[in-house]
């Protein structure tokens, strides 16, 4: 059977998909303060054409799905979704990326099924300045979804957006926290999907600032083996249980080996995280195709994935400005 390659000769086998673009957080740095226009209930692809999209993908070598959003777990039935997605036994991975306010109460059920790792956001770990950052005050509700993870068998990733001049004095805070816990902390670069665009910012916490900061702060360092196709670049402190990494997702150096593709909860289909959509699925899919058409627009579009974000950046109608939310993380 034919898999996706694209013209580099890379192989997809990891799809995410966004299954809302609604969120019941306002982090700054992905939202205004009065939220982004969300798109009508019957536009957004139901989970029946997600398992579909997802099934034939499958069939075409994607073997690794992750869950986002928006955020997850606010629309209703995804815990069913979860389960009906583990039938298809063509999947190695389903992984999650939530906010973790909804979540506690599904964690058993969770832990039953394919889901290895979950990625959680959170940005600060003081209570004010989370709630300054998420528009929302549930700082406690996150933390201790991420203490029930962290006993869980479901490997734990935590997502800190870097912000400059907000959370930047807590990088090492982060860092320690991987001294006995055993989980993986995450800093990624902060990117212009805000639903505003480009912002202006004193100071630049790209991949090298980030990682100068610790490296000033610690003597014993050792740089992991990242695995192939991995969106960070790790680390560990020698003798700490957990690690750390970096996702250098605006200077985009982690393009020449991608293995992603994207589906908004609308039905885009996205061959980067900075194209601007080159297909909807969905229409195609109500219009009556056919999983063999399906298939072959599949193969058709990943062919022309662009070499790496710049590029695709390039080939966009509009600058970069759409929320995550919309996108799906
Ligand atoms: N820049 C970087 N990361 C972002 N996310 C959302 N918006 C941005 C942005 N503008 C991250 C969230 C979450 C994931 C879904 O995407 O922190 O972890
Ligand atoms: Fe919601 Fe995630 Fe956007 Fe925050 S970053 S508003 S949690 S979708």
């Amino acid at each position: 059977m034919s898999k996706l390659t694209d013209s580099f000769g890379r192989q997809i086998s990891y799809l995410r998909l966004a299954v809302t673009d609604r969120c019941n957080l306002r982090c700054q740095y992905c939202m205004p303060a009065h939220g982004i226009d969300i798109v009508d209930r019957k536009e957004l692809l139901t989970f029946k054409e997600m398992y579909r999209i997802t099934r034939v993908l499958s069939e075409l070598g994607v073997n690794k799905v992750r869950l986002t959003g928006g955020e997850p777990f606010v629309r209703k039935g995804f815990v069913d979704f979860l389960e009906m997605l583990d039938f298809n036994d063509l999947l190695d991975e389903i992984n999650i990326t939530t906010n973790g306010v909804l979540i506690s109460k599904h964690i058993e059920k969770i832990e039953q099924l394919k889901v290895k790792s979950i990625n959680l956001s959170i940005d600060s770990l003081k209570k004010d300045k989370f709630a300054e950052i998420t528009r929302r005050d549930v700082f406690d509700d996150v933390y201790e979804t991420l203490e029930i993870l962290e006993k869980s068998s479901i490997n734990l990733k935590l997502n800190i957006v870097v912000q400059s001049g907000i959370n930047t004095d807590e990088i090492i805070d982060f860092v320690e926290l991987t001294k006995h816990k055993n989980i993986a902390v995450r800093f990624i670069e902060e990117m212009p999907f805000n639903g505003v665009g480009q912002k202006e910012v004193k100071e630049v916490w790209n991949y090298n600032r980030i990682i100068k900061e610790i490296e000033d702060n610690y003597k014993t360092l050792t740089k992991l083996v990242d695995g192939k196709s991995s969106t960070s670049r790790n680390f560990k402190i020698d003798n700490y249980t957990g690690t750390f990494g970096i996702i250098p997702a605006f200077t985009r150096t982690i393009c020449d080996d991608c293995n992603r593709i994207r589906i908004t909860s609308t039905g885009m289909f996205k061959n980067c995280l900075f194209d601007d959509g080159v297909f909807n699925i969905r229409d195609f899919i109500r219009e009556g195709a056919s999983n063999d058409d399906l298939k072959k627009m599949f193969l058709s579009i990943v062919a022309k994935k662009p070499k790496d974000g710049f590029v695709a950046e390039k080939q966009r109608k509009s600058n970069v400005s759409e929320s995550m939310s919309t996108i799906g993380g």
